[in-house]
Order: structure tokens, then sequence, then C-alpha cells
């Protein structure tokens, strides 16, 4: 398959899916689902969520897609194209502040992965889930370690960035997905087996909505957004690497299905092992970092399947968190006109910064709290809660009624043939139904109207 001239592009057409499935499925999925899930009550937050991604999430990334393929550009230079002196640029400005928030609460988790990579190595002694939680715990508030692992990952990150979309991004995602699938259905199965996993089961599909608080349904609806890499342009970045030739259709289902089937494996392998040993489902982001060692230690070959988690679980999010940075990086050079190089490690060293306080926010600057928030906690709600679904209400938006049923039908309809009736639902929902489910849940989710 042949490049876009003058910028580099994805190759193949599994390619593409591996590299949007690659940003999709990360740390939101194997990290964040399962404890947002547990704080949320569990099986009523699952389904609100699955229906935020079916009806906002996959129209939405659709609408990404094609903005991008259409405009062969970044994030904002997209809107500039496509809508010359218009105010929707804007959206692309969004899209490049959530970027900066959610890489640097982003790195600092993946540093954690990293850490677990070598405990597993060398610290057999775990002595039931009491000393995993005060190791977790110490290990998170120490000033100077988790700063260590989590530039390591910063530099990796910047670094494949660097060398390129093709080489870098594209055969990464392609052999390590697919082993990270593997690998979780490994521990679904020892979860699903341990005493007392049925109560785990129980919590993570029977609904009880009386559980679930407005604000629950805001999380689920910047979850849907945050986990399958929607708002704030990245999907635009990767769609400007996909040739013609590609069914944009086909990209978006098979990322959306991959990237919910990852999250509910992976809320499978959680949440009935938080039960099996007495932990708390609400026990906030250390979730996986305190029930998963439990699990490893109560498996044969434990030591081996930790080791081998924690590395694609960190490659997992090196794959997100390239897909962050690009975003950040294709607007400085195309936009700001640097060099790509220059761009990149400005880029990185800015995020890093920001970084650095997000981790020492949950240790000695843990008192320094805005609206009850630590920094960590507040750069994750503001840029999934707020920016990512605003980012999202827009792009839909702007393809329902800006470029219109006409340029999406023509966009839409070079890779793949295309059905009226997918047309006329597909805008229905970006102009309408999308839009106005966003803006309810978002002023009702932050307290604007009761
Ligand atoms: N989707 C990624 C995850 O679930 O880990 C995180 C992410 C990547 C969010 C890219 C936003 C984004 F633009």
């Amino acid at each position: 398959m042949t490049a876009i001239k003058g910028r580099d592009s994805f190759k193949s057409k599994f390619g593409v899916i591996a590299a949007a499935a690659g940003s999709a499925i990360g740390l939101g999925n194997i990290w964040k689902f399962p404890y947002i899930t547990g704080e949320n009550g569990g099986a009523a937050f699952l389904f609100v969520y699955l229906a935020f991604i079916a009806v906002i999430g996959l129209p939405i990334m659709l609408s990404e897609l094609i903005i991008g393929r259409k405009a062969h550009r970044n994030a904002i230079g997209s809107f500039k194209k496509l809508a010359p002196a218009t105010l929707w640029k804007y959206i692309g400005i969004f899209g490049v502040g959530a970027a900066f928030f959610i890489l640097s609460f982003y790195g600092v988790v993946a540093g954690w992965s990293i850490r677990y990579i070598f405990i597993a190595f060398s610290d057999l002694s775990y002595n039931g889930a009491e000393s995993v939680n005060a190791f977790f715990n110490s290990f998170i508030k120490n000033p100077l370690q988790p700063l260590i692992y989590q530039l390591i990952f910063m530099f990796l990150t910047g670094l494949i960035v660097i060398i390129g979309v093709q080489k870098g991004i594209e055969k990464f995602s392609k052999i390590l997905m697919p082993i990270l699938l593997v690998l979780i259905i490994v521990l679904d199965i020892r979860a699903l087996t341990l005493p007392g996993a049925s109560d785990g089961l129980r919590f993570l599909f029977h609904p009880d909505f009386g559980k679930l608080s407005f604000e629950g349904v805001l999380v689920a609806l910047g979850h849907a957004f945050f986990s399958l890499s929607l708002g704030m342009g990245t999907l635009i970045t990767y769609g400007s690497y996909i040739n013609k030739k590609n069914n944009l259709i086909r990209v978006a289902i098979n990322v959306t299905i991959a990237d919910t089937l990852i999250a509910i494996l992976a809320g499978i392998a959680i949440i009935p092992a938080v039960f099996a040993f007495n932990l708390e489902p609400s026990e906030g982001p250390g979730l996986i970092f305190i029930t998963l060692p439990n699990v490893f230690k109560s498996m044969p070959g434990g030591d081996f399947f930790s080791v081998l988690f924690f590395v694609l679980l960190t490659i997992a999010a090196l794959t997100s968190a390239i897909s962050i940075l690009e975003v950040v990086v294709a607007y400085f050079s195309e936009e700001l006109k640097m060099k790509r190089r220059v761009a990149t490690v400005f880029a990185t060293v800015l995020i890093s910064l920001l970084g650095i306080i997000c981790s020492l926010s949950l240790g000695i600057y843990s008192n320094y709290t805005f609206f009850g928030l630590n920094v960590f906690d507040l750069l994750d709600f503001i840029s999934a809660n707020i920016l990512l679904p605003i980012g999202g209400m827009l792009i839909s938006l702007f393809v329902g009624w800006s470029l219109g049923k006409y340029k999406v039908f023509k966009e839409i309809a070079h890779g793949g043939s295309l059905k009226g009736s997918f047309l006329v639902i597909f805008m229905f929902l970006v102009r309408f139904l999308a839009p106005l489910a966003i803006f309810f849940v978002f002023i009702k989710g932050v307290g604007l109207i009761d």
C-alpha cells in the first residue's frame, strides 16, 4: 500500500487497526476500568458504560477518523483545513490540553507498572493482602522512586515517537496486543477458579442501579472517551495516517469491540479476585497493584506470569502514551513549525515535569488539594470527565453540522460500500443524540442542574 505523499502513514489494514487498538487499549482498560467500576457499584456502572460506548463512543470514533483522513492533518490543522477561519480549530486546542494532562498522570501509573516488573523477580515474600497493600502505599508515596520509573517510561515514549509512525507504532502494536489478550484470559481463568469468585461475578454483572450516583454516570461517560482515546484528536491524528483504501467503519467497529472486550476481561480478572481475597472493590487507583500480586501468588508459575503481565501492561501503556504524545508533537511540528525531534523532546520534558507534580501529589504534596482532589486525581477528573466529553461533543457537532452528510458519505465510501440507512442513523447520532446526551450527562454530572 502506498504512503500518503510527504507524510508518514500506516502500511497494512491490520496495522491500522492494531495501532488504533494499541492507542485505545492501555491503562484505561486494565488499571482504570476495574477500579472505577469497583468505586461506582459494579454492574450498573458497567451497563451504563456499555450503552455510552455504543451510542456515543462508536459514532464519535468514526467521526474522528473521517475528519483525520479527509484533512490529512493533525488535530488542529484538520479543523483549519476543513473549516478555515472558523472557531472549530479550538477543538484541537482543547485536545492538546487534554493530552498534556492525561499523559502526565498516565506516565506515573505506567511507571508503577515498570516497578512491578522487577518486584516480581526479586520480592517473593508477599505475605498476604496486608503486606502487598503496605508495599504499594509506601512505594507510591516515596518522593523519589516512582519518579525514576515515570521518567524511564516518558523517555521510552518520546523515543518511539521520534522513530516515527510506521516503524515505531505499527510494528509494536501488531505483535504485542494479541499476546496481552491471551495473558488476560489466563488471568481470568485463575481468578474465576478462586474460592469466592462468584461474589465478584455477581458484583460485576448483576446491576443494582440504586448504587450508581449521577457523578458515576459522568465517570462512565468520561471513561468511554478515555478508554476509546476519543475527544482530543488522537484518532483524528491517526486517521490522517490511514490511506483511502481502508474501510473506516470496519476500523471503528473492530477497535471499539477489542477495547471493550479487554476492559471486561480485565474486570473479570480483577473483581472476582478482589472478593476472593477479601479486598475492597472501592480501593481506588491501587486496585490492580494490590489485587494482582495476590492472584499471582496463588497460581503455579505466578512469578513468571507476573513479570509477563507487567511487561505487557507497560507496553500497552506505551502504545497508548505514544498516541497521546503524537497529538502534541503533530501540533507542535505542523502548526508551530518546530522540527519533529525538537517538538518531541520539548513536549516530553514539559509533560514529565507536570507528571512529577502528579506523582508527588500522592505523597509529600498530598496536602495540596483542589475541590477535595489531589493533583493526580484532579488532572484525571478534568481531562476524562470534562475536556474529553466536551471535545467529543464538539467533534460530533462538527461532523454532523459543519462537514455535513455529503462529505461524510464521500469519505466513508472511499474504503467500502455504504448503506443509506447506515448514513441516516449515523447522522442522527452525531447531530442529535450524542451531543445532547453528552451535554445532559455533563451538566448534571458536574452538578450544574439537579
Ligand atoms: N485509551 C487509553 C487507555 O485506555 O489507556 C488512554 C488514552 C489514549 C486516552 C489516548 C486518550 C487518548 F487520546
